[in-house]
């Protein structure tokens, strides 16, 4: 199963690739992460996207798409992954598309996270992060065991410079100008399913499975 999450910030694409990636038995490939542990890492590349990060603007696509191209090249991504904010403009989707086409791999759906935008200003200024990269919880849905510490090292939890509120408004101008577009883009494959990202976590997931249940399995016969 090759799928792609399309949804503004906040709308929850990282909390249900990783939940639908365990049942699928397959990775979750999150630019963000990825990006965020080039950073931590003190890279040439990691120095030229933090600027833009801290900002909530986009990392300029030629960085982007070579970091996930690379990653999607590794072992487990053989039987299919789950991309978490990639595509997120129209270039990045036409190189995915044509890496893919080099490999005669198809995308099995593209799920769209649609939101009302004032749910998703609680949700991203409550979050809270590991520095040190074990996951994130959010103060009033989900709370550490141990309130402001991270549960894997204890280390005192951080709020992401991005999820300011005025840096929550520009990644929202971001996702409009940008990413929403790819709607119609995968719209006119076939490829788009919208489902309601409000709601509890466990009922969201369920609406995923539903989705995807009865896909054509488009890319089972294409030779890996
Ligand atoms: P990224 O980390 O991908 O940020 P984002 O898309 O803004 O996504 P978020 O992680 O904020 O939200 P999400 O939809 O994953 O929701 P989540 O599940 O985390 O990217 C960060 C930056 O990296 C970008 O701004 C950009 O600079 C750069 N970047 C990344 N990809 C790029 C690309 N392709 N091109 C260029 N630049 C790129 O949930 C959010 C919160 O809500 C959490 O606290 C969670 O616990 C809570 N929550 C989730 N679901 C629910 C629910 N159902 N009910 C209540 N709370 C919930």
């Amino acid at each position: 199963m090759r799928l792609i999450f399309l949804g503004p910030p906040g709308s929850g694409k990282g909390t249900q690739s990783k939940r639908l990636g365990q049942t699928l038995r397959i990775p979750q490939l999150s630019t963000g992460d990825l990006l965020r542990s080039t950073v931590r890492s003190g890279s040439e590349l990691g120095r030229k996207a933090r600027g833009y990060m801290d900002a909530g603007k986009l990392v300029p696509d030629e960085l982007v798409i070579q970091l996930i191209l690379d990653r999607m090249h590794h072992e487990d991504c053989h039987d299919g992954f789950i991309l978490d904010g990639f595509p997120r403009t129209r270039v990045q989707a036409e190189a995915l598309d044509k890496a893919l086409k080099g490999k005669r791999i198809l995308i099995d759906a593209v799920l769209d996270f649609d939101i009302n935008p004032e749910v998703l200003v609680e949700r991203l200024t409550g979050r809270r992060v590991c520095p040190n990269g074990h996951g994130e919880w959010h103060i009033k849905f989900h709370a550490p065991k141990v309130g402001g510490f991270c549960d894997v090292c204890h280390a005192l939890l951080i709020q992401r410079e991005d999820d300011q509120e005025d840096r929550i408004k520009t990644r929202m101008a971001m996702y409009r100008k940008d990413t929403e577009p790819l709607k119609q883009f995968y719209s006119a494959q076939g490829l788009l399913k919208t489902i309601s990202a409000e709601g509890n976590v466990a009922d969201i997931t369920r609406q995923l499975e539903a989705a995807l249940k009865g896909l054509p399995k488009a890319a089972a016969g294409a030779p890996k």
